[in-house]
């Protein structure tokens, strides 16, 4: 039964369907009613001692903007050289915005940093886990990091603290975390743990992370739930208060969920282009509908980056070992990964061959505004480019350096206009802006081939056409 309870001045509205939750809504009137608001007041002039432990994109973007809104954040890495660049208010990962957010918090003298998570913890009230869970071989997130950092915590953990995962976890994660504790003689006392998952894309960390569609806390505990609920307070969002394991679910339950959709539009994809519809304007009339809604159904070389690849498999793994076989995820995989196939079948068909072809390569990060090619789809593209033969040029705004690391051999190109120099054919990969704004008359001068292929669906069929291109993209 959903419980009626009035934490935080804000009582519950509705919870239905989900067992053991509370359901938050921030609405004004209902606060100026509430009996607790004075209560709640109290709790938001205090600010709280906070750890964020791993200064990756989660905990490092949780940390600053916890330090600009007036909490007392220390920042723990391992890295000191990541350290010393935070503490220039430098952000150490291109993110935008993050910087002067950083910048921020070191004046205010509320964000610090430090290597040690003993001296960190000595006196926080709640400690974020948020180190990185790479997937292991066998696609299960690899958990070492967060052991460790458990470990450390329970070495010189001397006063009640508030362990919170950030990260994204396996399904079972938290009573790990219990277990672990428990074994090393922690007393039960010290500590509670909570998942609060995070749902921040990179590319727009800082704004999701100012302006959540909702908060997530999982806790099996009162006392956590209303140190979390203060730390959120200022937050105008729905807060879902539910147990732990619920929370560590509905991260990869979202993550999952966007992950098929992206693979249903790419299917329809599919169908679009050989029945000669248009996939935007399926997305659109299907996005009309407010059940469906329009975000998460852009058509094109389909999802990468560091977290859909994971938490897809993830989620699979975590299904097989309770007994359920969720083929559909293996279904939105095997559409994603095709997705690329065909594309490049697609290009190698109007070419004839790739052997001796000069391709130029526009995009190499696994989205646009960051410099992640974690799963990017470039890669898989540039693979199979490399074994049929062909010479690559690439481009990309900020990624190049990482890609460098891994393809020493293929040429990089300063500018877009560079990259499709007297080349074969152009590829579209990533939907940086720049890309959009590129004059298809200069490019259609440049190149020496005639065929352009928009992997993102980003630019005007009328204007390269119009140039004098053959304009080919994914769904119509
Ligand atoms: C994703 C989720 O969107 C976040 O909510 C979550 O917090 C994050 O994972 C995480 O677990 O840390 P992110 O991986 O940064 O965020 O990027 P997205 O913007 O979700 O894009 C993921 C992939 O899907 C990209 O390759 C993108 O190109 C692709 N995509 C996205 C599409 O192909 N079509 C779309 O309509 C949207």
């Amino acid at each position: 039964m959903n419980k009626k309870i009035s934490l935080d001045g804000v009582p519950v509205l509705n919870g239905a369907g989900v067992i053991d939750s509370k359901v938050f809504e921030s609405t004004r009137d209902i606060r100026k009613n509430s009996e607790e608001i004075t209560k709640n007041r109290t709790r938001k002039t205090r600010a709280l001692n906070v750890v964020v432990i791993g200064t990756g994109y989660v905990g490092l973007v949780t940390g600053a903007i916890l330090a600009d809104q007036g909490q007392t954040v220390t920042c723990v890495d391992t890295d000191a050289e990541k350290l010393a660049l935070i503490n220039r208010g430098e952000s150490p990962i291109y993110e935008p915005g993050l910087a002067e957010v950083i910048q921020n918090g070191l004046k205010n003298n509320r964000l610090l940093t430090s290597t040690s998570i003993a001296d960190a913890i000595e006196n926080a009230d709640i400690v974020f886990i948020a180190v990185g869970t790479p997937p292991s071989p066998d696609g299960t997130p690899d958990l070492t990091a967060v052991i460790k950092v458990v470990q450390s915590i329970g070495e010189s953990i001397k006063q009640h603290v508030t362990i919170v995962t950030k990260s994204t976890v396996p399904v079972g994660t938290g009573n790990l975390i219990e277990e672990i504790l428990d074994k090393m003689g922690v007393d039960p006392n010290l500590y509670d743990v909570v998942s609060c998952p995070e749902f921040l894309r990179e590319g727009s960390a800082v704004h999701d992370t100012l302006h959540p569609d909702r908060i997530i806390i999982g806790v099996n505990d009162e006392g956590a739930e209303i140190k979390l609920l203060t730390l959120y307070s200022r937050y105008r969002c729905p807060v879902l208060v539910t147990n732990r394991t619920s929370a560590e679910l509905v991260k990869y339950a979202s993550n999952a969920f966007l992950a098929v959709k992206i693979s249903f539009i790419n299917g329809i994809s599919r169908i679009c282009e050989e029945c000669g519809a248009n996939v935007d304007d399926i997305a659109a009339g299907m996005g009309m509908d407010s059940r469906i809604s329009p975000k998460f159904l852009q058509a094109g070389l389909g999802w990468g980056g560091s977290c859909f690849p994971k938490d897809v498999q993830g989620l699979s793994k975590v299904g097989g070992t309770m007994g359920f076989d969720f083929e559909m995820l293996r279904a939105a995989e095997k559409i994603n990964t095709d997705q690329v196939l065909h594309f490049v079948a697609r290009i190698k068909r109007e070419l004839g061959s790739f052997t001796g072809k000069r391709v130029g390569l526009l995009g190499l990060a696994f989205k646009p505004n960051t410099d992640d090619i974690r799963d990017a789809k470039s890669l898989e593209i540039i693979e199979i480019l490399k074994q049929e033969g062909a010479e690559i040029v690439a481009h990309d705004p900020v990624a190049m350096d990482h890609v460098k690391a891994l393809h020493p051999d293929i040429t990089y190109a300063n500018s877009a206009e560079e990259a499709l120099h007297d080349v074969d054919v152009a590829i579209l990969v990533t939907e940086w802006a720049e890309y959009k704004q590129l004059n298809m008359d200069r490019i259609a001068n440049l190149m020496r081939g005639k065929l352009l292929f928009d992997g993102r669906r980003c630019l005007r069929r009328e204007d390269v056409e119009s140039a004098g291109l053959r304009y080919f993209t994914i769904g119509s």
